[in-house]
């Protein structure tokens, strides 16, 4: 198996201490509170296995998921069959071209601080953009970077997680070495998926290069791109960003 397949065949287990409906929740809301127009449509960009997209549907809106990963693509296909009102594509974040215009656009989970480059985010964020109506929204979560320094011996301390979802049990390795002046972090993370019946163990590791915020040049960069910063919070739980908050969700409207 690929490590894409890898991922992609297990991201929900790995993932599963996740409120999705509660962060759909949240969604709903600030659709309601912040879009100047009325949200049907939705466009999840880097949906990953489709776990919002998939709720969304659900809950009525038409979404169109996008992911770079042909493997997290299939994946969410499967979950979505028989929702007609979802649909699935794999292409490039920073480049999409599509003949449709969304309500609303979401990256979620860090999606964004894959773009460590000044170049690739704007790319991003103008792609983004141009898929969406006036007066949409877009709604994406990332990293604070004056909360995660203060954070920093937590975060550059290894440490290990578990998950268990039925007979699975996913045991997470991660430790992060932060470069403060360049804003990014590097993160190494080592999975360990057992089968507890089978007693079968599968093992992963990457890293990842992560983009962590200052809130004055996110602002800068989405007005760059035709947004405004409508709102930000803490997290889902429309908790005020402070100082110390390493995670950021930011609600932007497209002018
Ligand atoms: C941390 S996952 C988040 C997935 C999902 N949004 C969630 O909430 O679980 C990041 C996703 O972004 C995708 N991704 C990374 N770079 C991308 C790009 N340039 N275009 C589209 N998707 C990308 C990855 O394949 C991965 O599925």
């Amino acid at each position: 198996m690929s490590s894409d397949d890898f991922y992609a065949l297990y991201y929900d287990l790995l993932y599963s201490h996740r409120d999705i409906r509660g962060e759909t929740d949240f969604l709903e809301r600030v659709f309601r509170e912040h879009a100047k127009i009325p949200v049907r449509s939705v466009i999840d960009v880097g949906c990953g296995t489709g776990l919002h997209s998939v709720e969304l549907a659900k809950r009525g809106y038409r979404v169109l998921g996008v992911d770079i990963s042909e493997a997290m693509i299939r994946r969410a296909k499967e979950k979505a069959a028989g929702l007609e009102n979802a649909s699935f594509i794999v292409a490039d974040a920073r480049a999409l071209e599509l003949s449709e215009r969304y309500d609303a656009a979401i990256a979620m989970y860090g999606v964004i601080s894959y773009f460590t480059s000044d170049g690739d985010l704007l790319r991003f964020l103008r792609s983004v953009r141009g898929v969406l109506r006036e007066g949409g929204v877009f709604v994406f979560d990332t990293w604070n970077v004056l909360g995660v320094l203060e954070k920093r011996s937590y975060y550059e301390t290894p440490s290990t997680h578990f998950r268990k979802s039925g007979s699975m049990l996913a045991v997470k390795e991660e430790v992060w070495r932060i470069d403060a002046l360049e804003q990014v972090a590097y993160a190494d993370i080592s999975w360990s998926v057992i089968d507890l019946r089978s007693g079968s163990v599968d093992v992963r590791s990457h890293s990842l290069k992560l983009r962590l915020f200052t809130i004055r040049e996110l602002r800068h960069f989405l007005s760059d791109a035709g947004f405004e910063v409508a709102a930000m919070f803490e997290d889902y739980a429309c908790r005020p960003l402070a100082e110390s908050s390493s995670e950021l969700v930011v609600v932007a409207v497209a002018r």
